[in-house]
């Protein structure tokens, strides 16, 4: 069952949401009753998903600020309304050691994990939160609270992310309050090559036993997001089935770095 959590009639933006994480939010909160805009690159993926929703899409890269634009014009003028934001899209490349990082590769990275979650705050600040108020949720990672091999330009920017969810945070109350949520390693495609071969030896060594599901994860945006979490602001969320506390668990070496290490990326 799901609790509407005061979401009834809300509307909210998902970004990425299309398929793993994001889908499982932007339904989750469909289920609570809000109304739903959902984006991605695939358009007919976001076509489909809003249709399934009973919400409406808005396809292109968050890269792109004019996309932005467009995914709050659309959702004011649809919805009348943006309640809620949830900054999930994101890029896990370049992959690889920083010292052979590709500089635009690098910008890409920051222009989605970082810049386009502050675009679309203030899209949606300046045309509704501002006098209305509202929540924001960024997905970040529970990798951000470490370094590991071949991800440091992911890491670099969901720790920048996390960063600026605190200050935004800060900067926003008491109107939007702005929080985080950090999955540990999660069952979607972004995943897939971490996960996939050897899930037993994974979930062998995190202290709740498996790996995360979306919908783990989705049930606390979810939470987050709502009247539930009223005075909750500049938090961070680990959803990470005890990756953190390991140590404290088990012996056994981290599964997660011998596969960021270990996995060759197909070449381009
Ligand atoms: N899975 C994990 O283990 C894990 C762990 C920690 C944190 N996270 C975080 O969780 C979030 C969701 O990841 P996921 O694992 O659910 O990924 P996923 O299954 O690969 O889904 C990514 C979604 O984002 C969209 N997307 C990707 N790049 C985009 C862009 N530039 N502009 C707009 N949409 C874009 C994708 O659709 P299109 O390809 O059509 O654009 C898709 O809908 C990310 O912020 C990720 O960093 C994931």
């Amino acid at each position: 069952m799901t609790s509407s959590y005061g979401l009834e009639g809300r509307a909210a933006v998902v970004t990425g949401a299309t398929r793993g994480i994001g889908r499982a939010v932007a339904e989750r909160l469909a289920a609570a009753g809000a109304l739903v805009c959902v984006t991605a690159r695939d358009a007919d993926e976001v076509r489909r998903t809003a249709a399934e929703l009973g919400g409406i899409g808005v396809s292109g890269s968050v890269a792109d600020p004019g996309h932005l634009r467009d995914v709050t014009d659309t959702a004011l003028r649809e919805f009348g309304r943006i309640d809620v934001v949830v900054n999930n899209a994101a890029t896990n490349q370049p992959y690889g050691p920083l010292m052979d990082a590709d500089p635009g590769a690098w910008r890409e990275a920051f222009a989605v994990n970082v810049e386009a979650p502050l675009r679309l705050v203030q899209g949606a600040w300046h045309g509704w939160m501002r006098e209305h108020g509202g929540s924001v949720v960024n997905i970040c990672t529970e990798g951000a609270g470490h370094v590991g091999p071949n991800v440091g330009a992911y890491g670099t920017s969901k720790a920048a992310l996390l960063h600026l969810t605190q200050q935004l945070a800060g900067e926003l109350a008491p109107k939007v309050r702005v929080n985080s949520v950090s999955p540990g390693l999660v069952r979607t495609e972004m995943a897939r090559f971490v996960w996939e071969a050897g899930e037993e030896q994974l979930a062998a060594g995190l202290p709740l036993g498996r790996i995360g599901e979306p919908a783990d994860v989705a049930r606390a945006v979810v939470w987050l997001a709502s009247d539930a979490a009223e005075w909750i602001t500049g938090a961070d969320l680990l959803v990470d089935g005890g990756t953190r506390v390991r140590t404290a668990h088990s012996a056994r070496e981290y599964a997660v770095h011998d596969r960021l290490r270990s996995y060759a990326p197909p070449r381009s």
